[in-house]
């Protein structure tokens, strides 16, 4: 294994699982220091221990709630105050089952919360200090959700859309300022996003996904995202399988045909969902 991230330090949010775990794991391995965060601290701990066997020289655990405003202003300070950055991974986030309509507006800020706002003020407090020091990684995972709107995920969609399109600013106003600035749209990776997507009311569904369960492999996912954030697409659409690009290829240039195809796919009609009926704009 390449030690390609040694001398760095990296911030990965989202790291107790999925792909950010693999992250983890991966950048440790290419020896890389780490912080790591999410809210499950046990499990970071675990994984801190993972990582340093693994060859990273350092491995700083810090839990706390992304979705507060204050834990994050904390944390932020936190991870300043123990040296530089060299890397911000913004990886955590939710999704979502539930059409626009049967969304609370309690979820729907909720998702927004996770997936759109705690990456930007993370954002606003380590980008100066990378700027300063004229190097450094900005990785943002969005979604194949981020390039194309999916039924059932409205606040999913809007977030990741936003937040890609922060980044595609963001790279435009960095240009020449030594700092690489990558968007990550994965497709279906085998983690525990479905079964933690939040239901109309704002509780997790504990769903399965198919697709997501046949997904790819993501220590795989996670090798990609560490290559794209050294050299070559600055855009990455990694675990695209064939159905994920010709919904893409829709959605661009037949958005009819998307809208029907994804509508048919997300079984609205068997969820008893009609655009109107009294059952979509109940809250309960
Ligand atoms: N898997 C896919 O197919 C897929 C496809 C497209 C995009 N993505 C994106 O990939 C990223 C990683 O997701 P994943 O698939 O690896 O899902 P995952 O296994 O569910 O991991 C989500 C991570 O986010 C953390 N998190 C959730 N809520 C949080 C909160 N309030 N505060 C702090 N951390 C929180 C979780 O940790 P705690 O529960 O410990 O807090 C966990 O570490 C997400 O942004 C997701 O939207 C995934």
């Amino acid at each position: 294994m390449k030690r390609d991230y040694a001398g760095k330090r990296l911030w990965i949010t989202g790291a107790s699982s999925g792909i950010g775990r693999a992250l983890a794991l991966d950048a440790a391995a290419r020896g890389a220091g780490l912080v790591v965060s999410a809210r499950r601290k046990d499990i970071l701990e675990e994984l801190a221990t993972e990582c340093r066997a693994a060859g990273s020289p350092s491995c700083e655990v810090l839990a706390f709630d992304l979705a507060d405003p204050r834990a994050r202003a904390a944390a932020c300070a936190t991870v300043l105050a123990a040296g530089p950055l060299d890397g911000l991974i913004l990886n955590a986030g939710m999704s979502q089952r539930a059409t626009f309509l049967e969304t609370s507006p309690e979820a729907f800020d909720a998702v927004m919360s996770l997936d759109f706002e705690a990456p930007v003020e993370l954002l606003r407090a380590c980008l100066p200090s990378m700027l300063a020091r004229g190097s450094g990684l900005l990785v943002a995972v969005s979604s194949i959700a981020g390039l194309a709107g999916s039924p059932l995920r409205p606040a999913y969609s809007a977030a990741k859309h936003a937040l890609a399109g922060l980044f595609q600013c963001l790279r435009s106003e960095l240009l020449g300022s030594g700092l690489r600035v990558l968007t990550v749209y994965p497709g279906y990776v085998r983690t525990a996003i479905a079964r933690t997507a939040l239901g109309p009311e704002g509780r997790a569904t504990g769903e399965e996904d198919a697709n997501i369960a046949k997904g790819a492999d993501p220590m795989k996912v996670a090798r990609r995202i560490l290559d794209a954030g050294l050299s070559g697409p600055l855009e990455l659409k990694v675990a695209f399988d064939l159905k994920s690009k010709f919904g893409l290829f829709l959605s661009r240039h037949l958005p009819w045909a998307w809208a029907s195809l994804s509508a048919r796919h997300a079984k609205l009609g068997d969820r008893g969902y009609r655009p109107g009926n009294s059952r979509s704009v109940s809250h309960g």
